[in-house]
């Protein structure tokens, strides 16, 4: 598909979607005066993040007081595979599993009632988290919009079974405006998951806004942190010391609010 097809198919796709008219004109304005936002101060990022990392299997077992913990797969081993199963057989392509072992771990640690995240997709990461949370009956609230141009709407979230989602609260908007109507019904989260709009802009507005809704205690977590200095920049300005996780050749940030 050549560029112009390409644009033309997501700008219709946004016209029959109104819910998502705000994030069409913040679209626009950002493909005018921010063009380099996506990978701004990537390379001093990347560095930053190589020589901190840890691995995840180091982190969780330091989590667990040294202890080895089992996988998710090795936990839930038929509800993971049926869930590879569906993603095999969705008709489109979206972001893929990220660090669903440490999502799982980071929500058990907290003994989390109420998480939030922001991105979905097939939603292998609500579903980590909702594999901890439901045992304590809490709830996952997740914003999310589609891939635009690819018509993937009724695929997000396929990959968590129904058993799971009376524990889900899934908005669908852009998290600009996902997020206000989230706060509305619950204000402060065990753990946050942020991994949706992955621009330097879009990052360095949501970090400070998250952060102020974890609680003592809580997690702050941030996948793909390597693609721009944002995470980076944000920790550096805010004194956070913050633990890096690398995880098939990229890497995810978490803070924890003492
Ligand atoms: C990388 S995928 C999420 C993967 C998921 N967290 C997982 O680990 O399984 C990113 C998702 O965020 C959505 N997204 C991108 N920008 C967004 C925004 N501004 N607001 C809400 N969702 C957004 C994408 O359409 C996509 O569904």
């Amino acid at each position: 598909m050549n560029k112009v097809t390409e644009v033309s198919k997501i700008f219709f796709a946004y016209l029959v979607r109104p819910h998502l008219y705000p994030e069409l004109f913040r679209k626009i304005f950002k493909n005018i005066f921010q063009r380099k936002s996506a990978t701004k101060g990537k390379m001093e990022a990347e560095m930053w993040c190589a020589n901190l990392a840890i691995s995840q299997d180091q982190y969780i077992k330091q989590l667990n007081g040294n202890t080895e913990t089992a996988s998710l797969n090795d936990l839930f081993p038929e509800i993971l595979v049926n869930a590879q199963k569906i993603e095999a057989s969705t008709p489109v392509k979206m972001g893929g599993a990220g660090a669903l072992d440490l999502i799982y771990n980071l929500c058990e640690h907290t003994q989390a009632k109420n998480a939030l995240e922001t991105g979905v997709a097939y939603g292998w990461s609500s579903l980590a988290a909702l594999l901890s949370i439901s045992k304590r009956n809490g709830t996952l609230f997740s914003s999310d919009m589609p891939y635009l141009g690819k018509d993937n709407d009724v695929y997000v979230g396929c990959v968590v079974p129904e058993n799971l989602k009376s524990n889900w609260k899934l908005f669908r908007f852009a998290d600009r405006e996902s997020l206000p109507k989230i706060f509305r019904e619950q204000d402060e989260f065990d753990f946050i998951h942020y991994d949706s709009d992955k621009s330097y802009n879009g990052r360095m507005w949501a970090y400070p806004l998250l952060w102020g809704k974890v609680r003592n205690g809580g997690f702050l977590m941030s996948d793909d942190i390597g693609d721009n200095a944002a995470f980076m920049d944000y920790c550096k300005q805010n004194n956070h010391t913050p633990t890096i996780i690398e995880f098939d050749g990229k890497y995810a940030g978490i803070i924890l609010k003492k």
